[in-house]
């Protein structure tokens, strides 16, 4: 008989040991995976998207996490609707385009016809007593804040997002996210576990090794210190850059930009991080040159060189500049495989001919080409028999957080 998820998860926890990685069966195993859906995924509100990828009325998206499939589409011009992309009938899906416009939802496979409200309109044939009121496609729970599309796949009432996001509202508002235009994305789908691609998202200790053109946008004292949240880094680094840290943020005030910190605690329902900090010196954007590639974003008045990451979950991340934003999508897909997207946002005011795509995208787009590779190198040895837990430096405190956090989610500690 195959182990409960409970006490799998128990098992492996108790395996764990606070400031090392995670044993293997964490990062590689089919029914850790299961669970992390039911349990920690299925359970969370997840960046899909951006709302200007649905302007018109049957307007849609896919979203493909783990097995599941949503389809995002809009129904009005006020609303926009999410469903599992399975018939009622006997489960095809419905949609297998990326993105599309219907004005149904109709079944290939028997042509069964869904409005935009996901109400069964037409079936042919079927019995007296078939009721199509009952026959509805299901619904996920959705929800569009300053224009990012959020999805909770949970199957009861999902954790209230506006007491989880609410307080985050004069910062997005500040980005002007909600009327943001979408002028680049990319895909960067990495084989190995969603863990590995969070961890390596929270730590900052492999960016001299791993990312040049990252390093060349900011100071090193700044790396070290903060470069995976407000106080990732050694404590005597931290204590170093909080002069400097805090005279940007004064002049940054000043110019109207909301100030503050968020550093949610492992026992939080997302983890949630806000941090802001400038670029190095005489960097006004994280390109090249620290030129701007696009006009300023929001509503900014003047640029402050500054440099924000938002974390809403450890799936959903922005990181934005004066000039432009990005959306990092870490979407979980199988034991060993997630898609990483990023959506490059610019001010919707910006014309086409105002914004330097390839100007924008260079730091970015290297940087995480660059992770896709060391993360897929960390899963391959991973998978060796000779895998054991490592030690993490001074510089991996947001892993050791984020690990405490996951460990939580099932209501368990580091060690068991
Ligand atoms: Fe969709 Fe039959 S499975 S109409
Ligand atoms: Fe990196």
């Amino acid at each position: 008989m195959s182990e409960a998820p409970t006490d799998m998860m128990q098992r492996l926890a108790a395996a764990t040991r606070a400031g090392y990685s995670l044993p293997q069966e964490f990062y590689a195993s089919d029914s850790v995976f299961q669970a992390d859906m039911d349990r920690v995924i299925g359970q969370k509100w997840i960046l899909a998207g951006h709302v200007s990828q649905v302007p018109k009325k049957g307007d849609y998206f896919l979203f493909r996490i783990g097995v599941e499939q949503i389809i995002v589409i809009r129904e009005s011009a006020t609303s926009v609707r999410a469903f599992f992309n399975v018939c009622r009938h006997r489960g095809s899906i419905i949609c297998s385009a990326d993105s599309g416009n219907a004005p149904r939802l109709v079944c290939p496979y028997h042509a069964w016809t869904y409005g935009l409200d996901g109400r069964l309109i037409a079936a042919r044939l079927m019995p007296d007593d078939f009721d199509k009121a009952d026959n509805g496609l299901l619904a996920c729970h959705i929800r569009v804040f300053h224009g990012l599309v959020f999805l909770n796949l949970s199957d009861g009432e999902p954790v209230d997002f506006d007491t989880t996001f609410g307080d985050m509202e004069p910062i997005l508002d500040y980005h002007g996210l909600a009327d943001a235009r979408i002028a680049h994305r990319g895909s960067y789908p990495t084989t190995a576990n969603w863990k590995l691609v969070v961890e390596n998202f929270f730590e900052c200790y492999h960016c001299v090794p791993s990312h040049p053109e990252f390093c060349s946008m900011h100071a090193a004292e700044s790396i070290v210190a903060v470069g995976a949240g407000p106080s990732s880094g050694p404590a005597d680094a931290v204590a170093g850059f909080m002069p400097k840290l805090h005279a940007w943020e004064e002049s940054a005030a000043a110019l109207g930009r909301p100030i503050g910190n968020i550093d949610d605690a492992a026992d939080s329902s997302h983890l949630r991080l806000l941090m802001q900090r400038m670029n190095k010196d005489g960097w006004s954007a994280e390109t090249q040159d620290g030129t701007p590639p696009a006009p300023l974003m929001g509503k900014r008045t003047a640029p402050d060189g500054g440099r924000m990451h938002l974390s809403f979950s450890p799936f959903s991340q922005i990181v934005a500049d004066d000039h432009f934003a990005i959306l990092f999508l870490f979407t979980p897909r199988g034991p060993l495989a997630s898609d990483v997207e990023m959506i490059w946002l610019v001010d919707g005011r910006a014309g086409e001919a105002e914004v330097d795509i390839d100007k924008m995208i260079w730091g970015y787009h290297a940087t995480t080409t660059q992770d896709k590779k060391i993360t897929e190198d960390n899963q391959a040895g991973i998978m060796s028999s000779r895998y054991r837990p490592g030690r993490y430096s001074d510089q991996e405190g947001s892993v050791i957080k984020f690990q405490a956090w996951y460990l939580a989610q099932y209501g368990l500690a580091p060690g068991g």
